[in-house]
This record gives C-alpha cells, structure tokens and sequence, in this order.
C-alpha cells in the first residue's frame, strides 16, 4: 500500500510537520505516497463532474467571499429552469457522469424548484447530481434526497471556531455546519467538505485540526483550495496568511495530506488551484493525490458574475472543447477520464 508512511492515523503533531516542511526532497516524497496511494485507492480515473453555477444571488455576508449580499458591486444572476436544465443537457451530452448545482445562499431557490429540477434530471439522465447549496433547512435537505439527490457538498471552511464565527456572521440561529455534514450523511448523501487555507487569522495549527476532522469525518468528497482575495470583501484588502498560502506547492501539500488521511475520498485539483497556477498546476494537484475536475458549464453570459474571487479560472474555449481535450492530456499523465457516476466507494477494498 503505501508505505513508507502510515498516514490515516497521523497525530497531529506529524500533520502540523507536514504543513511546516519545506525540505524538497521530504515533500517530494509526501507527493509521491499521496498518489500512490490515489491510485492504489481510487485508481487512475479522473471523474469529470460539469459544473452549473445556477444562482449568484446571495444572503450571507461571509467576509472572504465576493457573492456576499454587501458586495454592491456584483452584477448578479439566477438561471431559469430551462436555462439550467439546457446546461445539464450538454453536461450529459459531453459525456460527464455527474452534474453539480452550485449557487450562493439564494432563498429564492425554492425547496420545491429545487425538488422539481433534481427529478427531472434524475428521470431524464444518467447524470448522479450533486447539490451544493449552502446553509439550508433540513426539510430542504430530506426533500432534495427524496427527489433523488445523490451527493451533497458543504465546506466547513475552518474549525477554529472563533475564526468561522468572525468571518461568517450567522443569519439568526447558528447553524452547525460540521452537524449538516453528519445529518446529510444520516439521510443517504455521499458527502464533500473542506476548507480554505490561507484565510487571514488562520494558523497552521487549525488547518492541521481541519486535516484531521475531514479525516473522523471520513468524507466521500474533499474540497480543499487557497483563499484569494476579493478586492470588494472586507478580507480584500488583508494580506493573506502567507505562511499558509504563499505557494501552490503549500496548495500541493494539503491535497497530498487530505489524500493520505482520507484514502477513498474523491478530491479534485480545485478551481482554486488551476487559478492560482493554470493547467499546469491542475496536472500537478492530479499527480499529488486529486482524482476529479470540475469544468464549468455556466453559460458563458454568466459566469463572470459568480465571482467568489477575482479570475476564476475557466477556460476560454468553452466546457465542451476543454473536456474533448482531457483524453489526451490525462494520458500524458499515465491516467484516463472516468467512466460512469464515480461514486465514492464507502468501504476500502
Ligand atoms: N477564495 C477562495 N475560495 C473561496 N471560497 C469563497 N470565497 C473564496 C475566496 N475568496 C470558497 C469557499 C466556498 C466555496 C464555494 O468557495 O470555501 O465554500
């Protein structure tokens, strides 16, 4: 398997190591057992899953985020049902075996449009849907898994308690979102979290706590990316932590730990990562532990305003071409695209 570390039982103090290393020869090695043991646990299928981003309309205020309802600035979007039901068309179309719903805290996505839309996917594809919707009632949760949902993504961005509750002022109630990811699990989800790293207060300490929660929380998805500053936040403006995110090498490091400490989780090389470094770096994460990508199929109208940070990257010549490409880059790689839902597996082989 994939000695020489035993990483799923990793203390904390050999994961706060692992963050602080910097000796090249040591992280080259790190990388090497992350994907080896991606493939001996996942293999060497890289799951494509189309991204609609389906509303940028949103509630919170979180201060790292540039949907966030103060932000005057954002041109703002929601897509019709037919809208997003044409983009689920050429996600299935092209091929890809998941669609993900993304979209801010928007109350208008009603539980019910929501409901209708996942049935219609499910009754019309093949297509497993992940939803990824944010901070929502339970009632909405237990509705979406009856019309079908298959997976639910809800980052808990930080576990330092004190950070998350400064940079995520709550809308009433506090909502527990580390209790939402064991709930939506109890109600039949696969489940994704993660974090940010880099956030301005944030220390190497909680991120290596955040490493090893994903890892009690045996997540079936793991999202983790570098914070980038929204000029129109109130983080815009605060250097971010550079001990944490000066490098994509750190961004490396954290996917290759996630990988080790969650063997069977399905990680992608994040959004975050390929706009920080382009394709390169998004070859890179797949060679350190990722095992998934998101293109973004948000009509191309539209996605400039689902600006979380400034410069997402997405590639120019559209979500069809870019994936038309991949056979050929992942076998440069020594890898192939996924076939079929590329659910996580829920017990190691
Ligand atoms: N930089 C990087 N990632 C961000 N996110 C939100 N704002 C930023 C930012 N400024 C991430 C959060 C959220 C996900 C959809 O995007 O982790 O959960």
């Amino acid at each position: 398997m994939f000695a020489p570390f035993a990483f799923t039982k990793m203390s904390f103090d050999s994961v706060r190591a692992w963050l602080l290393e910097e000796e090249p020869h040591r992280l080259e090695a790190l990388f090497i057992a992350a994907d080896s043991c991606r493939r001996d646990c996942v293999g060497d299928a890289v799951h494509l899953r189309g991204l609609v981003e389906i509303s940028s309309h949103c509630c919170r205020l979180c201060h790292y985020c540039g949907l966030r309802a103060a932000n005057h600035e954002a041109r703002r979007f929601r897509l019709t049902r037919d809208e997003i039901l044409e983009c689920v068309e050429r996600i299935a179309q092209a091929g890809l075996g998941t669609v993900v719903l993304q979209a801010g805290e928007d109350p208008a996505l009603s539980r019910d449009f929501i409901a209708d839309l996942v049935r219609h996917i499910k009754k019309h594809t093949k297509l497993a849907v992940t939803l990824s919707l944010s901070e929502r009632d339970d009632g909405d949760y237990v509705e979406w898994k009856k019309a079908g949902a298959d997976r639910y993504l809800l980052r808990f961005e930080t576990s330092d308690r004190t950070l998350y509750e400064r940079l995520h002022p709550s809308r009433g109630e506090p909502f527990d979102r580390l209790a939402a990811v064991q709930r939506l699990r109890d109600l039949g989800y696969e489940v994704g979290s993660g974090v940010m790293f880099g956030l301005p207060g944030q220390t190497t300490d909680s991120l290596a706590q955040d490493l090893l929660r994903m890892s009690e929380l045996d997540l079936d998805m793991i999202g983790c990316g570098p914070f980038i500053p929204h000029p129109q936040t109130p983080l815009g403006h605060e250097p971010a932590n550079i001990e944490l995110a000066g490098s994509l090498e750190f961004a490396y490091k954290v996917i290759a730990l996630c990988r080790l400490l969650v063997p069977r989780a399905n990680i992608p090389a994040t959004t975050a990562v390929a706009t920080l470094g382009g394709e390169a770096a998004r070859a890179k994460a797949l060679s350190c532990g990722a095992n998934v990508i998101m293109p973004n199929f948000t009509p191309p109208q539209y996605r400039e305003q689902y600006e979380i940070y400034p410069d997402k990257a997405c590639p120019e010549e559209g979500a069809e071409r870019f994936c038309a490409d991949l056979d050929e880059r992942f076998a440069a790689l020594g890898r192939t695209v996924g076939q079929g839902l590329g659910s996580a597996k829920r017990e190691m082989a």
